[in-house]
C-alpha cells in the first residue's frame, strides 16, 4: 500500500492492496474485447501468421518499453494521471504542459468508455440469448437449434437495428461498470479482478481444450503460425502495431492511473513483463479457442465483429453441448470486458476526483452518466442516427457514424499521439535520474530499454501516425 497522501495532502491515498492485485487489475485492464475480438479478427484480416508474429515483435519493443513508462510515471506520482506527468515535469524543471499527455489520455479513455460499454451491452444481450435457449433445450444439444440459419445470421443485424435495446443493454453495462468503480480502488476495482480474472482464465482454457478435441485445431495452429513474409505489407503492419497499443491499454492514460496506486516497492519492469506476457498469452490463446470452432464449423473465418458476433453462435449451433459452451464463452468475454471499462472508467473518474476534489461515487457517477449518454448516441448511429457524420468534414473519418467515429479517432490518432508523447517524455524531457530509479531495470537492459523509448518508439510511432493519416502513402 503506498504511504502518500491524496489530494487534500491529509487522507492516505489509495492504494492496491497487493503487488498480486495491481498485477491482475493491470491483467484485467488489457485483457478485453481487445483479446478476444478485435486480435482474432484483425489476425484473420491480415493473412495470419504474418500478422501475428509481427503483432508479438510490436508488443516486446514498442508495447512493453511504454507499458513500463506509463507504470512508472504513474508509481512515481501517486496521483491521477495528470497530475502524475505534471509532477515529473516539475522535477526536471520542464514545462506543466506536458500534463497535457495525460489531458489526451483522459479525453481518449473517456471515448472508448462510451462505445466500449455498447459492445459490453451487446454480449449482456447473448448471455441472454444462450441462456435462454438452455432453458428451452437444456444443455446437451447444438445451440439455437430452434433457429434456422438465416435466422442466426439476422440476430446481429436486427439488433444493431434496435437502437432502444442496445441502449437499455448500454446503460446495464455502464451501471455495472460504476459499481465496481465507486467502491475505490482496493474495495471495488481490485475485487473485481481478483474474481473475475481467474473466473475468466478458467473459462478461456476450459473452451480452447475442449474446441482442441472436438474443432479444427491443427488446421487453426497452421492458420495462426505459419510465417508468410510475403503476406507482411505495409497496412498490416499498422494493424499489428495498432492492435498492440489497443490490447496493452496504452496511450490513454489508463495504465498511469494504475501505476499510480502501486506501492514503492513494486519492480516495474517484472510486472510490466507479467502483465505483457499474459495479455498476449490470452490473444493467442483466443485465437486457438475461436477458429477451431469456427473452421470445424466449416464457416469462413473473416474477420470484422461480425466474427464473435455472427460466426460464432452459427458455430455453436453444430458444436454437441454448444448452448452451455456459448453462455460460457459470452459470459467469458463479458468478464474480461468488465474489468477492461472500469479500468477506462477509472482514469477520468480519478482526474476528476483530484482536480474538483469531489468524492469517488458522486464523481464516477457523473462520469458514467455522461458516458452512458454518449453511448446510447452511438447505439442509434447504427440506425436512426446513422446519416450523421460527426466528422464526415475530415476526410479519415468520413462516413463514420458516432460509433465507428469514436473507435477510429481513438485508434488512429489519440492513443498513438499518447503513445507517442509518452516515450518522448520519458526518453528525452524526464531528468534520467527519475527515471533510472524508478524502471527496475540495470546494465545492459536498462540501456536497451532506453534506447528502445528514445529511438525505436517515437520514430516507430511518428512513421504509423504519417501512414495511419496519409494511408495512400503505403503500397498495399
Ligand atoms: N485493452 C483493452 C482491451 O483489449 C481495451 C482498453 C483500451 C482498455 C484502453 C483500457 C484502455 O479490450
Amino acid at each position: 500500500m503506498p504511504i502518500t497522501t491524496g489530494s487534500d495532502g491529509i487522507t492516505p491515498r489509495e492504494g492496491w492492496s497487493s503487488r498480486s492485485a495491481f498485477v491482475l487489475a493491470a491483467v484485467g485492464a488489457a485483457v478485453g474485447l481487445g483479446n478476444l475480438v478485435r486480435f482474432p479478427a484483425e489476425a484473420a484480416n491480415n493473412g495470419g501468421g504474418a500478422f501475428v508474429l509481427f503483432y508479438i515483435a510490436c508488443i516486446l519493443l514498442i508495447g512493453l518499453p511504454v507499458l513500463l513508462s506509463e507504470t512508472l510515471i504513474g508509481r512515481h506520482g501517486q496521483a491521477s494521471a495528470v497530475e502524475s506527468v505534471k509532477r515529473m515535469a516539475a522535477e526536471s524543471r520542464a514545462s506543466q504542459w506536458w500534463g497535457g499527455i495525460a489531458g489526451l489520455g483522459v479525453v481518449s479513455a473517456f471515448m472508448i468508455l462510451a462505445f466500449y460499454c455498447v459492445i459490453g451491452g451487446w454480449v449482456l444481450y447473448y448471455i441472454g440469448l444462450f441462456a435462454a435457449d438452455i432453458a428451452q433445450s437444456g444443455v446437451t444439444g447444438g445451440a439455437l437449434t430452434n433457429m434456422t440459419a438465416e435466422e442466426i445470421k439476422a440476430l446481429f443485424p436486427n439488433l444493431q437495428q434496435d437502437g432502444f435495446t442496445m441502449s437499455v443493454l448500454d446503460v446495464i453495462f455502464v451501471a455495472v461498470t460504476l459499481m465496481f468503480v465507486a467502491r475505490g480502488v482496493s474495495g471495488g476495482i481490485e475485487k473485481a479482478s481478483v474474481w473475475l480474472m481467474p473466473a475468466f482464465f478458467v473459462l478461456l482454457l476450459g473452451i480452447t481444450v475442449y474446441g482442441a478435441f472436438t474443432g479444427a485445431f491443427s488446421e487453426a495452429i497452421a492458420y495462426l503460425f505459419t510465417f508468410d513474409a510475403s503476406k507482411l505489407t505495409g497496412p498490416v503492419m499498422l494493424a499489428a502495431v495498432g492492435q498492440a497499443f489497443f490490447s496493452l491499454s496504452l496511450g490513454v492514460a489508463g495504465m498511469i492511473t494504475y501505476g499510480s496506486y502501486v506501492g514503492r516497492d513494486v519492480n516495474l519492469a517484472k510486472t510490466s513483463t507479467t502483465i505483457a506476457f499474459a495479455d498476449t498469452s490470452v490473444a493467442l490463446i483466443a485465437g486457438l479457442c475461436i477458429f477451431p470452432i469456427v473452421l470445424a464449423a466449416g464457416l469462413s473465418s473473416d474477420g470484422g465483429l461480425g466474427l464473435m458476433f455472427d460466426t460464432l453462435p452459427h458455430a455453436f449451433q453444430s458444436m454437441p453441448f454448444g448452448t452451455l459452451i456459448g453462455l460460457a464463452f459470452f459470459i467469458m468475454v463479458g468478464f474480461a470486458a468488465l474489468t477492461s471499462s472500469i479500468s477506462l472508467m477509472e482514469v477520468p473518474t480519478a482526474w476528476a476526483i483530484d482536480k474538483f476534489r469531489m468524492g469517488r461515487a458522486l464523481t464516477a457517477t457523473i462520469i458514467a452518466v455522461a458516458a452512458a449518454l454518449l453511448g446510447v448516441v452511438s447505439a442509434y448511429s447504427f440506425n436512426a442516427l446513422s446519416g450523421f457524420h460527426p466528422l464526415g468534414f475530415i476526410p479519415l473519418f468520413s462516413g463514420e457514424g458516432v460509433f465507428s467515429a469514436l473507435d477510429s479517432v481513438t485508434s488512429k490518432l489519440l492513443m498513438p499521439i499518447g503513445a507517442l508523447l509518452v516515450s518522448i517524455f520519458i526518453g528525452w524531457i524526464a531528468e534520467r535520474r527519475l527515471v533510472d530509479n524508478e524502471n527496475g531495470l540495470s546494465g545492459g537492459l536498462h540501456r536497451f530499454w532506453l534506447f528502445l523509448v528514445r529511438w525505436l518508439c517515437p520514430l516507430a510511432l511518428t512513421g504509423i501516425l504519417i501512414v495511419g493519416i496519409f494511408p495512400g502513402l503505403l503500397p498495399n
